[in-house]
């Protein structure tokens, strides 16, 4: 069955451009103005809203999805799944840290359960220096003009990090 799918933080669109088409519906949120610009010419197939998981929520968020994802976005979506889902939904978060978005408590909160819980380790890659800059500081270690120069090559600069999947549902 094809899913509806909900992007919470969905940046530039990368994922509703890469899986949106075989999806039934793909929505996504950001606070971000730019970025639902962008989002919207790379995924023009998927709808893009501006929230920032406080105040009131946009109503075309209120129709029911089958899969809510947070891919390295807010997990300030969690309070809202109860309204955000359709029967039998689940959540996906990929987050690079657990402990600190304490996000098994806060779906614990909501009578949300844990299905599965990984850790990933991925490859990645910083085409810039300035997409470097904003990963280390989305990630709150130090950008150093140094690694880039040392490391990086004309295509920019392979890392990995780790990744920790959570995959949730209503109890
Ligand atoms: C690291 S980026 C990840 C973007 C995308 N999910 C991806 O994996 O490529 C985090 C995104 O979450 C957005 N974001 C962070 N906090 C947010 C909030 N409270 N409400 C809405 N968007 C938020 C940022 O603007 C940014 O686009």
């Amino acid at each position: 069955m094809q899913k509806r799918v909900l992007a919470a933080g969905c940046g530039h669109g990368p994922d509703a451009a890469r899986y949106g088409p075989s999806c039934a519906r793909w929505i996504g949120y950001d606070f971000a103005p730019g970025l639902l610009e962008l989002a919207r010419a790379d995924a023009p197939q998927a709808e893009f809203h501006l929230w920032d998981g406080k105040g009131d929520m946009p109503p075309e968020l209120h129709d029911p999805s089958d899969l809510i994802v947070s891919r390295r976005g807010p997990t300030s979506v969690i309070p809202h799944l109860p309204a955000l889902a359709a029967p039998n939904a689940r959540f996906l978060y990929v987050g690079p840290t657990l402990d600190g978005p304490q996000v098994p408590e806060r779906l614990q909160a909501i009578g949300w359960d844990v299905c599965g819980e990984w850790r990933a380790s991925v490859r990645a890659w910083a085409p810039t220096w300035e997409d470097w800059r904003m990963r280390c500081e989305f990630m709150g270690v130090e950008a150093r003009r140094d690694t880039w120069k040392a490391q990086a090559t004309p295509r920019g600069l392979a890392y990995r990090e780790e990744r920790y999947p959570v995959l949730a549902g209503p109890s």
